[in-house]
């Protein structure tokens, strides 16, 4: 089957769900992973014949199921690193590689021989390798609390040539975490940990609700800065004079994350946006 003629099903089956430009974007993701052809190389041969066809239109079965792309093709790009991704872990998002390169900016300018860093609810592990490949002198650590997770990020590391060491724990539940860390203290910990309310289900996207895992996203409506919380009670024992704790956060809770810094003696607390100007990062030293 030619090629293009494949892109024409693309368009008929999916620019209704997703529209024309993501139906594209998908189509060439797809073409570069399966048959190693990119856009340009197939405009300039318009009638390349596709050998085999079955994944090409599986993966199209899977995107009518709106199963985002990156599941699909089992990777995705992170901070100019390729990461393993399956359904046991959050896909590493944008706002996230702002966040590394917050950190990787803050701790080049210091300059420091040796550093120890924590991150905390590591997912892939993209914050913590991408951390440890841009700051070759820090040791970096990463927990979380799926074993499934961390089998992703293992791998993670070892595809990215770096040394972390991961942990499986409960960051709430503290007598087991302090065990975890014992005579160990921090000059970095960071944390995306899960910060969606539960009543802000309704305004995501169906292929993220359905397909990423709930227990990296939600929290309860309730109590949504359960894991700062915990978080900042872990720092405060375990980060070194001076240490700094950065978080991703909910754009709407910037004002009580403030206050929760605050409240337990944090200073110089920094709120940042990311580039769609929404509050999306914090930092504070201890
Ligand atoms: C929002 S995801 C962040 C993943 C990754 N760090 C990233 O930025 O893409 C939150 C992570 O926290 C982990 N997590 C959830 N509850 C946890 C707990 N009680 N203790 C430790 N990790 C937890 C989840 O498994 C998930 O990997």
């Amino acid at each position: 089957m030619i090629l293009k003629e494949i892109q024409g099903v693309f368009h008929k089956e999916l620019d209704l769900i997703y529209g024309k430009e993501e139906t594209d974007s998908f189509f060439f993701l797809l073409i570069e992973a399966y048959y190693g052809l990119t856009r340009m190389q197939l405009a300039l041969q318009p009638g390349y014949k596709a050998g085999k066809t079955d994944t090409i239109l599986e993966a199209l079965e899977l995107l009518k199921e709106e199963q985002p792309i990156q599941y699909i093709l089992g990777s995705t790009d992170f901070y100019g690193l390729s990461f393993k991704v399956n359904n046991h872990v959050l896909i590493p998002r944008p706002e996230t590689e702002e966040l590394v390169d917050w950190i990787v900016s803050r701790q080049k300018k210091e300059k420091q021989q040796q550093l120890n860093i924590l991150d905390i609810g590591t997912g892939s592990g993209c914050i913590a390798i991408s951390l440890a490949k841009s700051l070759p002198n820090a040791k970096v650590y990463a927990l979380d609390v799926s074993k499934e997770a961390l089998k992703v990020a293992k791998t993670n590391a070892e595809l990215n040539d770096v040394e972390v060491a991961f942990v499986e724990s409960d960051i709430l539940d503290k007598e087991l975490v302090d065990a975890g860390f014992k005579n160990l203290k921090f000059d970095v910990i960071v944390s995306n940990p899960p910060y969606i309310r539960e009543r802000e289900k309704k305004m995501m996207r169906p292929n993220v609700v359905n397909n990423e895992p709930h227990l990296a996203l939600f929290v309860k409506d309730e109590n949504p800065l359960k894991f700062y919380e915990a978080i900042t009670y872990f720092a405060l024992d375990n980060l070194k004079e001076n240490g700094l704790l950065f978080f991703e956060i909910n754009e709407y809770l910037g004002r009580n994350m403030i206050r929760l810094l605050k409240d337990n003696g944090f200073n110089n607390i920094q709120l940042k946006q990311d580039i769609f100007k929404k509050d999306r990062m914090i930092k504070a030293f201890v």
